[in-house]
């Protein structure tokens, strides 16, 4: 068992649309402006009483009914997200118990926009070890409950989505490369900054509405494209491959200005870019994966074709990987 392999894909977003004419009643902004900036026209929101782990649920029970794999056949359930149901116990835990997935071990692991790579890539090496051999990894953001919705800058960029993929070892190839980076020294560029241990949620914090996320998006915006650049360069070279050897390149759905300045930078013709952030806007950690699972649903890619993924997002964090389906 020398590779590692998705065998199956899955995705879920929650079923309220927000359009940008619905936000242009919320806010001093207008549709002309978010689509011509970022690309988007419209997200999804969970309801009050949808949490992270209800469309992580849903996302994963898709991708193991395409994998053919049983709950009870999976060793591992990660889950990438910076938007968790609790603080703890892990929202990894909570999508377990709902699968009845009795024999893994579960875990979060938090890597913002970047999560579902950092999810890849710490599955393929727990597989490579031998330690298991099904995994389950799910990319999930309920970002709207982070949101203020009163900031034009951030509340036009957002939307709620989970993806899922089973892996397993394989005989055949499949993960070919996986590049992880990350970069603290930026972290306040764009984080949340109350709620955890160095400010807790109480009275203050409500006022000065620090619960929700706060971004400095020119600053952040100038590094994500230097960062998936180098990323995906990165990430094909490493698989010994070229730019034109890929088939897909699905990459993380921030801003179409950024897609497209990643996509000019590897020569790519526009047909071999997937792009659904016109209806999803940025998912976070879900981005990656919700875009895999459209592209194979939609028959865009299928077994045997390269695909290329490169995510960024909070810490900094970024990275790319190159994968034969
Ligand atoms: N509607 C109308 N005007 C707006 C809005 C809005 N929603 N938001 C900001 N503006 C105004 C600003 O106030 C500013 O006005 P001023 O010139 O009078 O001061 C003007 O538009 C330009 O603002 P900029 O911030 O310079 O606009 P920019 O072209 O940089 O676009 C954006 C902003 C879309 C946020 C961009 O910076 C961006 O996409 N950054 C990357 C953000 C990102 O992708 N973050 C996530 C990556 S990591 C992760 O996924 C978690």
């Amino acid at each position: 068992m020398k590779y590692v392999k998705i065998i199956g894909t899955g995705s879920s977003v929650p079923e309220a649309v927000l359009s940008n004419s619905d936000l242009e009643k919320m806010v001093d902004t207008s549709d002309e402006w978010i689509t011509s900036r970022t690309g988007i026209k419209e997200r999804r929101i969970a309801d009050k009483d949808t949490a992270s782990s209800d469309i992580a649920y849903e996302a994963a029970e898709k991708a193991l009914e395409a994998a053919s794999v049983n709950p009870s056949d999976l060793d591992v359930i990660i889950v990438g997200t910076i938007t968790p149901d609790f603080i703890f116990p892990s929202t990894g835990c909570v999508v377990q118990s709902l699968l009845g997935a009795k024999k893994a071990y579960a875990f979060d692991l938090m890597a913002g926009c970047s999560g579902f790579l950092y999810t890849l890539h710490v599955a393929q090496g727990i597989i490579k070890s031998g330690a298991a051999e099904k995994i389950l990894v799910i990319g999930v953001d309920t970002l709207s409950k982070v949101t203020d919705f009163e900031d034009r800058s951030t509340c036009i960029l957002f939307g709620d989505g989970a993806g899922a993929a089973v892996l397993t070892a394989s005989d055949e190839p499949g993960i070919l490369s996986s590049i992880l980076n990350s970069d603290g020294r930026d972290w306040d560029l764009l984080y949340v900054p109350a709620g955890g241990s160095r400010t807790p949620i109480g009275e203050e914090v409500l006022k000065t509405r620090d619960q929700y996320i706060k971004m400095k998006g020119n600053d952040v915006f100038k590094v994500a494209v230097k960062s998936m650049e180098s990323a995906t360069i990165n990430a094909i070279k490493e698989a010994g491959l070229a730019p034109e050897d890929i088939d897909l390149f699905v990459p993380h759905q921030a801003n179409q200005r950024i897609l497209e300045a990643v996509r000019k930078r590897l020569n790519f013709p526009e047909e071999k870019v997937f792009v659904n952030l016109d209806k999803y806007g940025n998912t976070s950690g879900a981005s990656v994966p919700l875009a895999l699972d459209e592209a194979i649903r939609q028959g865009k890619v299928k077994e045997g074709n390269l695909v290329l993924f490169a995510a960024f997002g909070a810490g900094f964090t970024w990275g790319a990987s190159v994968v034969r389906l």
